[in-house]
């Protein structure tokens, strides 16, 4: 048995703690603010059936590799490939992990900041809904006629356009939003990160029945239900497909050793699969009923589904102002989106205290501290992107956009076949196999399994890759 791991680690309260904590790290702001929208560009069900394919042929598959490489080191993902292979520059996988951790990290603490400020201005009635509404549906027209509307293009006396170019607030959002982190995963694996997700899931699911209820009970909600439901193979092309991994790999927040983290918190009777099954379910589950309650509100208001980045931001808002009790349900939803964004960022945070106190021996006071901190400052350029820096580019994108870009479409699936071929040929079978046994005795499914983590995982992320790149 592999037990490289100090006896000391903390460890999950239960399997069904570690279940919630790694489905609260993969249901995100990816299930609620970019999965609806990318659905809305990609023509609905195509995407929908794309999205949830990759996830049974590449996620699975890839998210039970890091959790047994993160139970059979019991380490960081720097740790867990010197644990299991020393000697090897197999650790550099796992620096690139840390690495793009820092990244996600800091511009989703800044996205997830303007979801606070959101909520702040929907609590307080400040959101000002139906006044905003003309000029939401004044950009939503043009993006019906086929102008697309970015991120930081002006729409005068939006609420949305209006926050982002405030870089000081933006800013204050942000640090706000990553004390948050850093007072739950201070607090540690069990009585931080697991007992918060335990309280913050379930309300999750909660808002979410409550929204989908309201939504699918508006007159012609079934236009919306319809866009995402109704068989139509004809808008699934290869750049769907293309899309679809991209985002299964974002969403069940895999490549970069956030499983490998939690996993490395985990007993050794757990079956690895079924846990992998679970969250993977949950993510996609999620994600679907974030479609159901969006989808048929926005189709009730009569807008268009196509409407990108800024659908959460721009044009729910304007569903809300039209619906009778707008400010009450905006401010559940972005509720709602402030809970993902929280037990989604934490898991980042936590991959990088764990490299800290695994390999530098700080304590997690002090990791998680400075972890913050400089999260924390990496991600200014990202809060001032919409803003008072709007106009430094790299290759052509602020730095927003380019931290989004660099780290799902380049780092992220880089990450993901690396751990994949260094659990399919590189660690050994044997190694392998008797780490999935603990816990699944019989080995059930561990065949197709291994051979999707060897070939079918890795030849269908390096596609992506190449696809994109050549
Ligand atoms: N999965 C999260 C979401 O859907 C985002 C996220 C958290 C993530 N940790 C990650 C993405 C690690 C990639 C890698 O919002």
């Amino acid at each position: 048995m592999m037990q490289s791991g100090d006896s000391s680690r903390e460890t999950w309260g239960s399997k069904f703690g570690f279940v919630l904590a790694a489905a609260g790290s993969a249901i995100g702001l990816g299930n609620i603010w970019r999965f609806p929208y990318v659905v809305g560009e990609n023509g609905g069900f195509a995407f929908l059936i794309a999205y949830l394919a990759c996830v049974v042929v590449v996620g699975l598959p890839i998210m039970g590799a890091e959790i047994a490489l993160g139970r059979a080191s019991k380490r960081n993902p720097v740790g867990a490939f010197k644990a299991l292979m020393p000697k090897s520059a197999w650790w550099i996988v796992g620096a690139i992990g840390i690495l793009t951790g820092f990244i996600i990290l800091s511009y989703y603490s800044v996205l997830a900041g303007w979801t606070l400020f959101y909520l702040k201005q929907s609590a307080t009635g400040e959101i000002l809904l139906p006044t905003i509404a003309g000029d939401i549906i004044s950009a939503v027209t043009l993006v019906s006629q086929g102008i697309h509307i970015q991120f930081g293009q002006h729409m005068t006396g939006s609420l949305f356009t209006g926050f982002v170019s405030n870089s000081g607030l933006v800013v204050l959002f942000h640090l706000i939003f990553m004390l948050l982190c850093l007072l739950v995963v201070g607090q540690g694996v069990e009585k931080g990160i697991e007992r918060y997700s335990k309280i913050l899931m379930p309300t999750l699911l909660g808002l979410l029945v409550l929204l989908i209820f309201r939504s699918v009970t508006l007159p012609g909600s079934a236009e919306g239900l319809a866009f995402l439901f109704k068989p139509d193979f004809s808008k699934l092309t290869f750049e769907v497909i293309l899309l679809a991994m991209g985002q299964a790999f974002y969403s069940l927040s895999l490549g970069m050793g956030v499983m490998i983290t939690y996993g490395s918190y985990l007993d050794r009777n757990t079956d690895i699969f079924i846990s992998a099954g679970w969250v993977a379910g949950l993510d996609a589950s999620i994600a679907v009923m974030a479609g159901i309650a969006i989808f048929p509100a926005l189709f009730s208001v009569g807008l268009a589904p196509s409407s990108g980045p800024g659908l959460t931001y721009i044009v729910l808002p304007a569903v809300f102002g039209e619906l009778p009790f707008g400010s009450f349900l905006a401010t559940l939803f972005f509720l709602l989106l402030t809970i993902a964004a929280v037990t989604s960022a934490i898991s980042l945070l936590e991959v990088l205290v764990s490299f800290a106190t695994d390999e530098w021996h700080w304590n997690r006071k002090r990791s998680t501290i400075i972890m913050a901190i400089v999260a924390f400052l990496l991600g200014i350029p990202s809060a001032m992107s919409f803003g008072a820096w709007g106009d430094k580019k790299l290759f052509g994108l602020n730095f927003f956009d380019f931290a989004d870009f660099l780290s799902a479409n380049v780092l992220l699936p880089v990450g993901g076949i690396m751990i994949a071929l260094f659990v399919g040929w590189a660690w050994g079978a044997k190694k392998v196999k008797a780490e999935i046994k603990d816990g699944n005795e019989k080995l059930s499914l561990f065949s197709i399994w291994i051979w999707m983590v060897r070939i079918v995982a890795p030849i269908a992320t390096l596609t992506i890759l190449l696809t994109k790149w050549l």
